[in-house]
């Protein structure tokens, strides 16, 4: 694996700190509400068993799929769902779960839809952030960690649907991907 890794950015051992932090603080923020998880994929799939993991009361997971309409979704934001949530989300306090934000416009997208269908709340837990790259404001509401502006993969990130497993944050050699 060494070969195509420029540099492990957060390692195994922060991660699981952070993500027990994560919902130690999730617990107390959500003691009296109705809370459903909603994971992004593929990419918030190992964060989000984690961190469900470490919330410690009653919650409902539900996954979405989606995907950005090609070039105008630079511009306009719109994504397109792939697979809808199996659950409603009418009177439930949603917390989307991703992988990492970078332009924001997804979240932004899908934070303004959840809302729009009833839910009572929707809040957004992100493993990894790159602030640089920001296009639109999206109210993070728990954040891992913040990152540079680096292809990173592992953790659930990808490349060409590689490297998932990879239980560290790394940002992957130029030569990989150019
Ligand atoms: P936004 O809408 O915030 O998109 O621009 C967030 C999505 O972009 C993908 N993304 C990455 N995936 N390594 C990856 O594997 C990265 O460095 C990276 N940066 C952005 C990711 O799918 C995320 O959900
Ligand atoms: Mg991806």
């Amino acid at each position: 694996m060494e070969d195509i890794i420029k540099e492990i950015l957060v390692s195994e051992e922060d991660i699981e700190k952070k993500v027990r932090e994560l919902g130690k603080q999730i617990t107390k923020d959500y003691k009296d509400k109705n809370l459903m998880l909603v994971g992004i994929l593929k990419g918030a799939v190992i964060f989000m068993a984690e961190l469900a993991k470490s919330i410690e009361m009653p919650v409902l997971m539900d996954f979405m799929a989606v995907s950005s309409y090609g070039k105008s979704s630079t511009s306009t934001g719109v994504v397109k769902i792939i697979k809808d949530l199996d659950f409603s989300v009418e009177d439930k306090d949603i917390l989307i779960v991703e992988d990492i934000i970078d332009t924001g416009l997804t979240l932004a997208y899908l934070t303004d839809n959840l809302k729009k269908r009833g839910a009572r709340s929707v809040k957004i837990c992100t493993l990894l952030d790159k602030p640089e790259r920001r296009k639109v404001e999206v109210p993070v509401d728990y954040r891992g960690f913040s990152i540079p502006d680096d292809f990173v993969v592992g953790y659930g990130l990808d490349y060409a649907e590689q490297y998932r497993n990879l239980p560290y944050v790394a940002a992957l050699k130029e030569e990989v991907y150019s």
